[in-house]
């Protein structure tokens, strides 16, 4: 696929998967990608990006799995501008009802110079090369010039002609370390479209990230100049400040349609679930502000404020909440609910489950039902995205004890499975109940995580909420000898996120810190996996 028909549709280019992976301490496994994917199919999104085959190969695998089974929207691998990773790229996705490349390589001096230690001349013919060498297989052919907003126009132009020349159907601008002004984005784009009219012929696309919090504003400059693509992703994660909100950019022309005049194929009923799912998965809090998705987005706190909704929501309201599908949590169930219910609500909700899935996510309800009256779709919902995490050759929290009183120092012990299967036991006196148990699951592993980050949120209201755990960990100095990788030096530190969902927030807190540590192990044996193939300059990871 090309051009879209209709002149006033903007494409829809999620990235997620791949851009919004790469935050620190993010690691999804398969399944969770998949869940992802498939909830980003019924958004009604209209490009997938699923991963970086050639990373590691968890990432080749997430993308395949994706390739395989998730239809409607077009599923896109990354690729650097080298041969290895156009192979993978396309080993992964070729599968794809509509499967697509996107490969990219430098255009500043900046990244030429001092990363990828080349010339303009390597710079172009790497590009020709990927572009050619990736229409070979596929006919839909996306090529960025990477940090194009501090290169050189004139050279990204002539670049950009070879790609259009070798085939590229998409061509994207990237603002690659989110430096570009709207006006500015905007005028560099009008200005491409001058020195190459051949890009009239192709989608052009726009990427930006949200260093100085322009995101959103810049990628709106650039459907303004003519862009038809965006690559954004939910909650705007991303490397560093992250990329462009799809909820705030698809709300943005949704909401001014009648100033604005373009469309884009999302059912923006799905957002609100959208957003939770990746938030949870990905264990990266929304901020309660956050537009469109926020907790507060459609709070209202000022009597006055109250008042005037009370009266006519659009006194205080641009948007209403059920169009971002903040409405669809009305169902609930109770401890007398029977199997058959269970399973209409869950693929009410957009769960198919059945045998053994259903049987696992009943027993888990009626554990939840008897200590809460009321079991809410969000309830179902955490329940469900809780039961993805299960995993094999995991660390897992098999049972724990913790003593606290205010009169002496709190006790832990547990005992974890580790990915050997092998049940091992630990205790410390910790600062404070969490801590114990934190530091117990250190002493039964024997390997020196530290706490980076920890949250506990309730899924819903009331006392009797369901808790929800987030924890980041990294890895310390004596990781590498105790996983039999001794003597690793790692590029980057060995995090990983993990989080748990249960009515008692210590065990969710010790499930989940299990579950962080596998995911820090699992980024080490694959940084050092990684490492270990030597990588080139150009290499380098986008
Ligand atoms: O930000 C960037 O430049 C990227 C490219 C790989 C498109 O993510
Ligand atoms: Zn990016």
């Amino acid at each position: 696929m090309t051009a879209p028909q209709d002149p006033d549709r903007v494409l829809i280019f999620d990235t997620t998967l791949r851009d919004g992976e790469q935050s620190p301490g993010i690691s999804l496994n398969t399944t969770e990608k998949l869940e992802i994917a498939h909830q980003l199919a019924r958004l009604g999104v209209d490009v997938i990006e699923a991963g970086f085959p050639i990373a590691s190969p968890g990432d080749f695998e997430a993308v395949q799995a994706i390739a395989r089974e998730v239809e409607g929207p077009i599923i896109a691998g990354l690729a650097r501008a080298n041969p290895a990773d156009v192979d993978r790229a396309w080993e992964a996705v070729r599968d794809a009802e509509r499967p697509r490349i996107h490969t990219f390589v430098s255009t500043s001096d900046i990244h030429i110079v001092h990363q990828l230690q080349a010339t303009r001349e390597d710079v172009k013919g790497l590009a020709r090369a990927s572009v050619a060498q990736a229409k070979e297989y596929c006919e839909d052919v996306e090529f960025s010039p990477m940090d194009a907003t501090r290169a050189d126009l004139d050279f990204t132009a002539e670049v950009l002609q070879i790609a259009i020349d070798e085939g590229a159907t998409t061509i994207n601008i990237p603002d690659t370390v989110g430096y570009a002004m709207p006006q500015e984005y905007a005028e560099f784009l009008t200005t491409l479209y001058e020195r190459v009219p051949e890009l009239r012929d192709v989608v052009l696309s726009v990427h930006c990230h949200d260093d100085l919090g322009l995101a959103v504003a810049n990628s709106f400059a650039g459907v303004l100049a003519g862009a038809r693509q965006v690559e954004c992703a939910i909650n705007g994660i991303g490397e560093r400040a992250g990329n462009a909100s799809l909820e705030e950019f698809v709300m943005l022309l949704h909401t001014r349609a009648a100033d604005v005049g373009l469309t884009t194929g999302v059912n923006t009923r799905e957002i609100a679930r959208a957003s939770r799912l990746v938030s949870r998965l990905t264990g990266y809090a929304v901020q309660p502000n956050k537009a469109i998705v926020g907790r507060n987005a459609f709070a209202h706190e000022s009597g006055i404020h109250q008042d005037g909704v009370l009266k006519e929501r659009t006194t205080y309201e641009i948007m209403d909440a059920t169009t971002v599908g903040l409405d669809a949590n009305q169902l609930v169930l109770g401890k007398h609910s029977g199997r058959h219910a269970l399973r209409a609500a869950l693929e009410e909700l957009g769960y198919q489950v059945d045998g053994q899935t259903l049987n696992t996510a009943f027993k888990r309800f009626k554990e939840i039902a008897d200590k809460k009256k009321q079991v809410t779709a969000l309830d179902l919902e955490a329940l469900v995205t809780d039961e993805l995490r299960e995993e094999v050759a995991a660390y897992t929290m098999e049972w724990f004890e913790v003593e606290a009183s205010s009169r002496r120092p709190p006790h832990a012990t547990v005992g974890v499975r580790t990915p050997d299967g092998e049940v091992v036991q630990g205790a410390f006196t910790g600062d404070g109940p969490i801590d114990a148990i934190f530091r117990a699951i250190n002493a039964a592993t024997g390997l020196d995580a530290r706490l980076r980050d920890f949250r506990v949120d309730a899924v819903t209201g009331g006392q009797d909420a369901l808790g929800e755990v987030s924890v980041v960990v990294e890895l310390g100095p004596n990781a590498g000898e105790r996983i039999g990788l001794p003597g690793v030096l790692l590029r980057e530190r060995a995090t990983g996120a993990g989080q748990a969902v249960t009515t008692d927030i210590i065990e969710a807190a010790g499930i989940a810190y299990a579950r962080a540590l596998t995911n820090a192990v699992r980024r080490m044996q694959a940084q050092a996996a990684d490492e270990a193939s030597e990588p080139t300059a150009e290499l380098a990871t986008p």
